[in-house]
């Protein structure tokens, strides 16, 4: 049997959205004391003593190495040099020290050297672990020696005669020892937080690491060293140079040259660091619709942690990134940015790339486009009407989850109106819900034109800060002033959200300022694991009628195609993707297959086309390919890539717009000319019926037409820069396919919400799209949100409410159980999903059901686990648009969980609310 652990991966500890699942990692009540308070243990400080905090508050810095016996730092700290020994820390972080015979739980260990002791929760980075236990923690660069790992991630170092079980190995080498993947039935019958109050999850990659609340004092003292123009000028883009001359200055603002404070440089996402100026490079992950099929949280903190990086070494400061616009069809030219049709999934995928993104050595991250930014022909005059429940619960949620577990420190404005108004100058979207209701403290920019031409004071008022790329409203700033419809604290209030987010991702300091750019990481090692690691769990098996997979591991689980010799890859897209140079980078019409042209574009270090994927991966094979079915004839499989470009669904200038329709009959893809898809596809099974379909595509496409003439369908959506590694090793199952859909496959576009891309006649927003219309509906899905398949099957069963009588109170968590095995011949990941129903329900609209929770566990072969999942009782409430808040009912629900959205697979068990 192949190798199934070698591109295995699982979220870090598994607490994906507040769930505590897995492998005998229950969690203790009160273990997530983030923030800091003090608690027991000696306190001890100074002297040579002291470090790690003991009896401090959180937030401090020590340094003094001292070693502090049997304490119990907590919350947030950072200790450097010291060292502990046989003591607690929790929440802690410990920079270089020592840790013997401790348990540290949710803190950071930096360079230390943890000697026998039990870390849970942590991410020891650059560390030696010898002789210890860590449970759902990660390991970066650092060593394991005699240790063991359960449920974590190590990545990028060394594993000497260790034990990983239940997670993920990237980049390292590891020698002798075990690896494990999945690991005994565990049982826990008993409540593992309190149903009384939801405890969130305490693993560090859940902190937000850079608060935008409290103001930074250095940005408040800038700001009142600056004359009124200096003010003005910050909140513009720059426009002493002309942006459309001159590269890259489109994508900066000004600073103040007296205060040296220099220009603001910001770069676009989200699948990759975009490349303005010549010769400039960034890794080309999987869009962001390929990572959002992951349903991995771990990952897409990972991949944000990469590009913020990336940006700070490039030199840039403010990502702008990522897309969390909810999907309400699938022919928006964007799709591919954003991760799905789901709000939690939107949210939850958000706030992680925001939170990786953030961490110290990255940048500040832009979500956008807020709110209701859903078609692109018609992007800057579109006028979605929508009531308050709708705007709420299924558009501005995504904002708001990635606002509370993320904090970004930029909100980009949308070019659209909403309700009427334009969203730059919409108070009721700006002011009222980013800031009153949710508290939150970032600046908002404008997308790039997109407020209205002398309208300063309307949009300032409204909340927007910064507009790019030059001004337009806010060349009226001044004389508002004067006239007295600007307050001059409403102006030194937007200078110091934007000085703020500057100073607190330290824009500012002198060795950073005197650094020069750097462009290495794009080809590192690192890049390109986690590259591979955004397809091998972003594709999506759709369909297999028993032809996959390839090779030996196909007489392991008694299907597949066991002698596959002779592969054929056939049709206009045999030779994608491919990575396009500089300078096809800006001809529109250049097919990559590695996503749109517009805003999103990157120029990856290279690109492993699937040809150049199947030929590497291992000897004996026979690749072949042709640009028509010639190659088809003699071939053990054909794999048919059909992949959509900037023309087909691509923002809109440069001759991209939204899809023409979803079907693979009459259109698209535009560049196969006269050549239709599902004729092609019909052709070439009539000359070898072994075919493989790959949608190269950014979301869904009707399969009706072609799909019987396909042994296999596989949803690769635009790969990234190893998508063809990342193609052969799911084909022959060193890797398994664990991707399930973000959005619902229709069998008819009809059933889809209405999709009005033209115009500026106010379209009506419906409450239900996606798989919430579907279901209310009953029209027929051919696959539903949430669906995937993979070499092995998993049953769910024994669903159980862990709250006493199934009650709980209105602000308490519900927390369940599932046992979820692997019954199949391989290990996989599977991705649980928890959603809850509303029967009893009195509000004026609610869906039969909506995800509200998720999470990866790695199975072996035979397997099983509890699995553990907890929401608090809040995320049941709807948005009650008379007293304009969140409101939950209390009443019984449904809590269904399982392996997707459609309800002949899911478990329910009720549970109520009091
Ligand atoms: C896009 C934004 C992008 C901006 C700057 C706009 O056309 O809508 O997503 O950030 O351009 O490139």
């Amino acid at each position: 049997m192949k190798d199934m652990t070698k591109h295995s991966y699982s979220a870090v500890a598994l607490v994906a959205i507040g769930l505590m699942a897995f492998a005998g990692c229950s969690m203790a009540p009160g273990q997530s004391n983030l923030g800091g308070s003090t608690q027991g243990g000696s306190s001890i400080s100074g002297g040579g003593q002291g470090g790690l905090g003991l009896g401090s508050q959180g937030g401090t810095t020590e340094s003094n190495a001292g070693s502090p016996a049997a304490g119990s730092p907590t919350a947030g700290d950072a200790s450097t040099g010291a060292n502990l020994t046989a003591g607690n820390s929790q929440g802690g972080d410990l920079v270089g020290g020592t840790l013997a015979g401790g348990i540290p739980t949710g803190g950071t260990l930096i360079g230390g050297i943890p000697t026998g002791g039990t870390l849970a929760g942590g991410i020891p980075t650059g560390g030696t672990r010898t002789g210890g236990a860590s449970a759902g923690g990660s390991i970066a660069g650092g060593v394991i020696a005699g240790g063991s790992i359960a449920g974590g991630a190590k990545t990028g170092g060394t594993t000497t005669a260790g034990t990983i079980a239940g997670g993920s190995t990237a980049g390292g080498t590891k020698t002798g020892g075990t690896t494990t993947v999945g690991g005994a039935t565990t049982s826990s019958s008993a409540p593992i937080v309190s149903c009384t109050s939801y405890t969130p999850p305490s693993a560090a990659t859940y902190k937000i690491p850079t608060p935008m609340t409290p103001v930074d004092t250095q940005a408040t003292q800038l700001v009142s060293q600056m004359a009124v123009t200096d003010q003005i000028n910050i909140l513009s883009g720059d426009h002493t140079t002309n942006p459309y001359a001159t590269a890259g200055v489109a994508f900066r603002s000004l600073g103040v040259a007296s205060l040296n404070i220099p220009n603001y440089p910001m770069r676009d996402g989200p699948r990759g660091m975009r490349n303005i100026m010549p010769g400039d490079v960034s890794t080309c992950f999987a869009v962001a619709e390929a990572r959002a099929a992951s349903f991995d949280l771990d990952l897409e903190y990972q991949v944000g942690n990469l590009q913020g990086r990336e940006m700070r070494a490039a030199k840039n400061e403010l990502a702008l990134a990522p897309v969390i616009n909810t999907l309400r069809h699938p022919r928006w030219a964007r799709a591919q940015e954003t991760y799905g049709e789901d709000p939690v999934l939107l949210g939850e995928m958000g706030a992680a790339y925001v939170r990786g993104m953030q961490q110290p050595g990255g940048c500040a991250a832009c979500p956008k486009h807020y709110v209701l930014n859903d078609t692109d022909n018609n992007r800057m005059q579109a006028n979605p009407n929508v009531d308050m429940q709708t705007l709420h619960e299924n558009y501005s949620r995504p904002f708001e989850i990635t606002v509370k577990k993320g904090d970004p420190a930029c909100i980009m404005a949308a070019y659209n109106m909403v309700n009427g108004t334009h969203c730059t100058e919409n108070k009721s979207v700006l002011g009222d819900i980013l800031r009153t209701q949710w508290g939150w403290g970032g600046f908002v920019v404008s997308d790039w034109s997109a407020a209205q031409a002398g309208h300063g004071a309307a949009s300032m008022n409204a909340g927007l800060d910064l507009e790019m790329p030059v001004p337009s409203a806010f060349t009226t700033l001044s004389g508002d002033l004067s006239a007295g419809t600007l307050t001059s604290a409403a102006l030194t209030a937007s200078a110091t959200r934007v000085m703020n987010a500057r100073t607190k991702f330290k824009d500012l300091d002198a060795t950073y300022v005197a650094s020069t750019a750097s462009f290495s990481l794009a080809g590192a090692q690192e890049a390109v694991t986690l590259a591979e690691r955004t397809e091998l769990e972003g594709a999506v098996l759709l369909k297999n009628d028993g032809i996959l997979p390839l090779g030996s591991l196909a007489t392991t689980i008694g299907s597949g195609s066991p002698n596959a010799k002779i592969i054929a890859i056939v049709g206009p897209d045999n030779n994608l993707p491919v990575a396009p140079t500089a300078t096809q980078n800006s001809q529109k019409n250049f097919v990559s297959g590695l996503g749109d042209r517009g805003s999103s574009q990157v120029v990856a270090p290279h690109a492993v086309s699937y040809f150049q994927g199947l030929q590497a991966h291992a000897g004996g094979l026979t690749i072949k390919q042709s640009a028509d079915s010639s190659a088809a004839a003699g071939a053990d499989v054909v794999i048919i890539p059909v992949s959509m470009a900037h023309e087909d669904e691509g923002e809109g200038y440069g001759g991209g717009a939204d899809r023409q329709n979803m079907n693979l009959t009459t259109i698209h893809p535009i560049h196969w000319t006269t050549t239709r898809p599902a004729a092609f596809i019909q052709s070439v099974a009539a000359i070898n019926p072994n075919v493989i379909v790959l949608l190269n595509v950014g979301s869904a496409v009707i399969v009706e037409d072609w799909m019987t003439y396909a042994k296999a369908i596989i949803q690769t959506f635009y790969p990234g820069q190893e998508g063809g590694t990342a193609l052969a090793a799911l084909l022959f199952g060193d890797s398994n396919f664990s991707g399930k859909l973000p959005f619902t496959v229709g069998q008819n576009e009809s059933d889809y919400p209405q999709f009005q891309n033209s115009g500026t006649a106010a379209a009506t927003i419906d409450y239900y799209h996606g798989y919430r219309l579907f279901e209310k509906n009953a029209k027929p899905v051919r696959y539903w949100f949430g669906y995937g398949m993979s070499y092995t099957t998993y049953t769910y069963s024994n669903l159980q409410v862990l709250c006493s009588n199934s009650t709980i109170p209105a602000t308490g968590a519900l927390n369940v159980q599932v046992t979820v095995q692997n019954t199949g011949k391989v290990a996989g990941d599977e991705v649980v999903e928890l959603y809850i129903g509303y029967p009893n329900s009195k509000a004026p609209k609610r869906p039969v059901k909506e995800l509200k929770a998720f999470t990866r566990v790695t199975l072996a072969p035979g397997a099983s686990q509890n699995v553990q999942l907890s929401i608090p009782a809040t995320d049941t409430a709807y948005w009650d648009a008379t007293n304009n808040k969140w409101t939950v009912e209390s009443v019984a629900h449904t809590v269904l969980v399982g392996p997707s959205a459609d309800p002949t697979k899911l478990l329910s068990a009720t549970f109520t609310i009091q």
